[in-house]
């Protein structure tokens, strides 16, 4: 196992969509599973997607602390309460539907946009499914930061990273800055 180089925004691995995984339960796919888990904790994120990693294909991992938890160790996320917990989870070729049309603005950030915080609307509640390790089915229905971790990571599988989804790019920024100016006072 070792650690992996992460793919900052610009480039493109980042900005297309990932191939199909063909056969989940191939040594390739283990290897590359077992070496994300020790990159994204090594990066002391929540969730890594298969491109962060030069590998353009459909997996993502993430794990979904308790709220108590979060709230210590990734305090810049913006944790609003109704989270569901997660553990550690590998998805491969996922999907997602919302349940409702309801959406919930927080803050968010991402290894490949190093030092950076926005906010970022997603849906308050998904459906999400997808192939584990062991090639078991995985289907979850989700609400809260659960819900967004999920959405997060799956736009990496389709090119997209989270400041395409803001719609207010005033609040996005550096996270140093955004703490002292924007984070506190906002919410
Ligand atoms: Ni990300």
């Amino acid at each position: 196992m070792s650690i992996l180089k992460i793919a900052r925004m610009g480039h493109p691995v980042l900005g297309s969509p990932a191939d199909l995984v063909r056969d989940p339960e191939s040594d390739m796919i283990r290897r590359l599973v077992a070496d994300m888990i020790d990159t994204m904790a090594d990066a002391g994120g929540v969730g890594l997607a298969a491109p962060q990693v030069y590998a353009p294909v459909r997996l993502v991992i993430f794990h979904v602390p308790s709220a108590r938890d979060a709230d210590e160790r990734y305090e810049d996320a913006g944790l609003a309460g109704e989270d569901d917990e997660a553990p550690l989870t590998v998805l491969i070729n996922p999907a997602f539907e919302p349940q409702g049309e309801d959406t919930l603005g927080a803050w968010e950030g991402c290894l490949s946009l190093p030092g950076m915080t926005g906010f970022v609307p997603r849906y308050r509640s998904i459906r999400y499914w997808g192939i584990g390790l062991s090639g078991e089915k995985i289907e979850r229905r989700v609400t809260g930061f659960h819900a967004r971790v999920v959405q997060h990571e799956l736009d990496h599988l389709n090119g997209m990273l989270f400041p395409m989804r803001m719609t207010d790019l005033g609040r996005l920024g550096f996270s140093e800055e955004m703490r002292r100016y924007h984070i506190d006072a906002e919410d």
